[in-house]
């Protein structure tokens, strides 16, 4: 939910506009051009390999993008009062407007800019209205005798999940709903997407590498265990991104860059993989007419809740975006690629979980985003209090690994015994390696961390996996 805000009135005025950092984001706006023209010709260059058809579908899909795009921009600028007179918005902590007692300390209840929260519902929104206007196009070609329902059931299905997930993420912005809830819902929502998974004759075996299939032969069937994976990947996206929060524009950037990443391998996949792989070619597709409109929408979101951040994207966008990302590789079967793709969401997640599970004993406060030195604009480690005496076995091994491994700043014990151990969660400790910086520079940091795992699994994928499989795709 949003942070305690002050007493006074929502109003239309209340909308800020700082005025520092607009270079940052003239910036961002640069290479996001380049990288969207350089994305859309080679689109268009492999689409020449593709049947007529599937050209004027992605013809369709690209100029609903555009039209997504520009729709979500001015809606998100159109109804940010609203969203605010509605109680929906948030301040932003880290920002110099927002006021801290002589030590710097941030005043409670928190008092500062009042921008709108939960921009995700807008993104999310035209997103799903996107493809609504975008299925009957994909399949207008189609006699009725020869109708692919098989393939239109994937693309309802998984647009009910993401559906799902925007109405738990908005529900959450709303509400704040308990752990005991948000676990169990999304568990719930796949489960239609994996019946047409099912359905649709959809294998559940992996390929043995080379070396191992002497012990267990060519392929691996895991059968149900299979689905179960499924499932937890389902939920873990949904909320990943959640939790991997709390600096301007990385809930939206990471989306970004990720999608991105799967748009490069739905082109290569495209681009290498013969024509007599029809099916395989097929899912390369699908997935591009779901990643197109989900970056558009992404982008526009991103490019407002840039640094010094216009809007928050909410809890809605962050589960929004997770159960696309779910909801995509399922269908198009490339789940161990996503999971290889959400590695710093994965690390992030394992690091956080002394904070997440109590019994591993580090305190979990409400916000574990980065502390704000008002000096120097800069942000820096926020800290948890730890009392090590207190803890039971397993917390007192958690606090001697982390301390003993520096994995995170520990500093010295108070008078008392209590230490302050700086929050587990991939930003902090990106900040205690790198030191304090801007908060845009933060932020470019962690984006670069996650394309660096995007060219690791590119790596890994296109070259190393030759060497233990005998056939790629
Ligand atoms: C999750 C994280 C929490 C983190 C928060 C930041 C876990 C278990 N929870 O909580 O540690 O602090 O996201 O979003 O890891 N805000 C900013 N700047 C930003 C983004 C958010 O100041 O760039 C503040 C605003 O006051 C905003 C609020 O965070 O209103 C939104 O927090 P919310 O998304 O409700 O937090 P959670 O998702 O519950
Ligand atoms: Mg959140």
């Amino acid at each position: 939910m949003t942070a305690s805000a002050s007493s006074a009135a929502p109003s239309a005025a209340a909308a800020p506009t700082f005025a520092f950092g607009e270079d940052s984001r003239r910036r961002l706006e640069h290479v996001a051009g380049a990288l969207a023209a350089v994305a859309v010709s080679a689109i268009l260059a492999v689409a020449r390999k593709l049947s007529w058809h599937v050209q004027v579908s992605l013809a369709v899909n690209l100029g609903l993008s555009v039209l997504a795009f520009l729709i979500t921009t001015s809606s998100i600028h159109g109804m940010g009062p609203s969203f605010i007179a509605a109680r929906l918005r948030g301040i932003d902590l880290n920002k110099p407007t927002t006021k801290r007692d002589a030590a710097g300390n941030l005043v409670r209840p928190i008092e500062g800019v009042e921008i709108p929260e939960s921009m995700g519902t807008i993104a999310a929104t035209v997103f799903i209205l996107t493809m609504a206007v975008f299925i009957p196009f994909a399949f207008a070609a189609y006699e009725r005798s020869a109708f692919p329902h098989a393939v239109l059931a994937e693309y309802l299905s998984a647009i009910l999940t993401i559906t799902f997930a925007t109405f738990m993420g908005f529900a959450d912005d709303v509400l704040d709903l308990r752990w005991r809830h948000k676990i169990p819902l999304p568990f719930l929502a796949t489960l239609p997407l994996l019946l047409v998974y099912y359905a649709n004759g959809n294998e559940t075996g992996m390929m043995v590498p080379n070396p191992l299939r002497g012990l267990l032969g060519d392929q691996l069937d895991l059968g149900i265990l299979f689905y179960g994976f499924l499932l937890i990947l389902a939920v873990f996206s949904t909320h990943t991104i959640n939790i991997y929060a709390g600096v301007n524009g990385l809930e939206a950037g990471q989306s970004v860059v990720i999608a991105l990443s799967v748009l490069v391998l739905n082109v290569v996949q495209l681009y290498r993989i013969p024509e007599h792989y029809a099916e395989y070619r097929h899912q390369q597709v699908q997935s591009l007419f779901l990643m197109v409109p989900f970056l558009s929408v992404s982008f526009a979101l991103l490019r407002l809740n840039w640094w010094p951040a216009k809007v928050f994207v909410g809890d809605t966008y962050c589960y929004f975006a997770g159960m696309t990302f779910a909801a995509v590789c399922i269908l198009s079967r490339f789940t161990k690629t996503m999971v290889v793709l959400m590695l710093p969401q994965w690390i992030n997640f394992l690091y956080s979980c002394p904070q997440l599970f109590k019994p591993l004993g580090i305190p979990n406060p409400r916000h574990r985003m980065p502390a704000y030195d008002a000096k120097s604009g800069l942000v820096m480690n926020s800290y948890t209090e730890v009392k090590p005496a207190e803890h039971n076995a397993i917390g007192k091994v958690v606090f001697w690994v982390i301390k003993t491994f520096r994995l995170a700043h520990v500093k010295p014990p108070r008078e008392d015994g209590t230490v302050l151990v700086s929050n587990l969660t991939l930003i902090n400790f990106v900040l205690y390696v790198f030191g304090p910086c801007r908060e845009d520079v933060l932020c470019i940091r962690l984006l670069l961390l996650q394309l660096l795992c995007t060219i690791g699994c590119f790596a890994v994928r296109f070259g190393l996996a030759g060497y233990v499989f005998d056939v790629v795709l």
